[in-house]
């Protein structure tokens, strides 16, 4: 075994736990395969073979609509079969352990397990338990990682701007309890990305931050002044211990995304949201749909992404 709990003994990845330790030429391995499979989705038959007979548990403990959607047309666009579990109705909720739920999946045949849940670190828990020929891939674990959602923005950064290697990157809002922040920072630093900045109130930015190398800025103007690219983040008060902020409309006046501050910005500069979105709290509606928003291009290339990931793992 290697130190890394991603890769094969070979150094190829088997399970996608987290950006964070990810070697750059599979960054790029994934972003590559995931440009040839946009258009599988634009043909008539929007199929192809690679994972035919494989079983793909889609495991999700926490509510999603993009994520798990986008996994299951992913899976089936590479021809495997999909179970989705609702956790809602499941054992889970009769208080089964988890790798109790696990053990009885992989007794069904699992060939993968992609899985959602509050507590940090659960896919790696996952992955750690399972035989080896079984895949894991997190789809979102607690305030840590979002992998896929990371690469999904990396690759969308790529297909407008091309290049990382002179970008300015903006990641405005609630750093602090987003594991889509994390696995951004962590795909832009690996990627060669020289300068990324986290805009926010000190109380929604980790402390640590600036030892990802993240530049902080507490107002909009200073922090979006010249940036290529801005991803801006919900408040998310399922994760808030306590009131960290006045209140969404004083947030909104702050850090909200509004034509006037956007403007500061390049004129050519792109907006990304991973979704859900709070229109009026963190972005304003005539930036979510205005013309450098490139928020439902993500949801597409998203689809690719994971097509290629779950392609990768399941051939290593
Ligand atoms: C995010 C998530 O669940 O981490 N959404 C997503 O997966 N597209 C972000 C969020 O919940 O705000």
């Amino acid at each position: 075994m290697t130190a890394n709990p991603q890769l094969n003994r070979s150094g190829e990845l088997t399970h996608l736990l987290s950006i964070e330790g990810l070697p750059a030429p599979i960054l790029w391995q994934i972003l590559d395969t995931a440009r040839s499979f946009v258009n599988v989705g634009e043909r008539e038959v929007k199929k192809v073979p690679l994972l035919r007979g494989k079983s793909v548990f889609n495991l999700f403990f926490e509510a999603s609509t993009r994520t798990r959607t986008t996994f299951e047309i992913a899976a089936k666009r590479l021809s495997a079969d999909v179970i989705n579990l609702n956790i809602a109705t499941s054992s889970q909720n009769k208080g089964e352990r988890l790798l109790d739920t696990v053990d009885n999946l992989a007794a069904m045949n699992a060939d993968m397990f992609v899985v959602r849940h509050a507590q940090s670190g659960a896919a790696h828990f996952i992955a750690n338990h399972v035989a080896p020929n079984i895949h894991v891939i997190n789809a979102g674990d607690g305030r840590h990682e979002h992998p896929t959602q990371g690469l999904l923005d990396v690759f969308t950064i790529r297909h407008y701007k091309h290049d990382f290697s002179s970008l300015r990157v903006a990641i405005v809002g609630d750093v602090l309890h987003s594991r889509v922040a994390r696995s951004q920072i962590h795909a832009l630093s690996i990627l060669g990305c020289p300068e990324i900045r986290a805009i926010g109130p000190s109380t929604l930015l980790p402390r640590d931050i600036g030892a990802l190398g993240v530049h902080v800025y507490h107002d909009m103007h200073a922090g979006l002044k010249d940036v290529d690219v801005v991803t801006m983040l919900r408040l998310q008060n399922e994760r808030m211990q306590g009131p960290l902020l006045p209140s969404p409309q004083e947030f909104f006046k702050n850090y909200g995304l509004t034509p006037e501050k956007l403007a500061v910005a390049r004129p050519d500069a792109i907006v990304l949201h991973p979704g859900p979105m709070n229109r009026g709290i963190e972005i304003d509606s005539s930036v979510a749909d205005g013309k450098q928003s490139v928020i439902l291009p993500q949801v597409t290339f998203g689809i690719a992404v994971r097509m290629a990931v779950m392609s990768i793992v399941a051939g290593n």
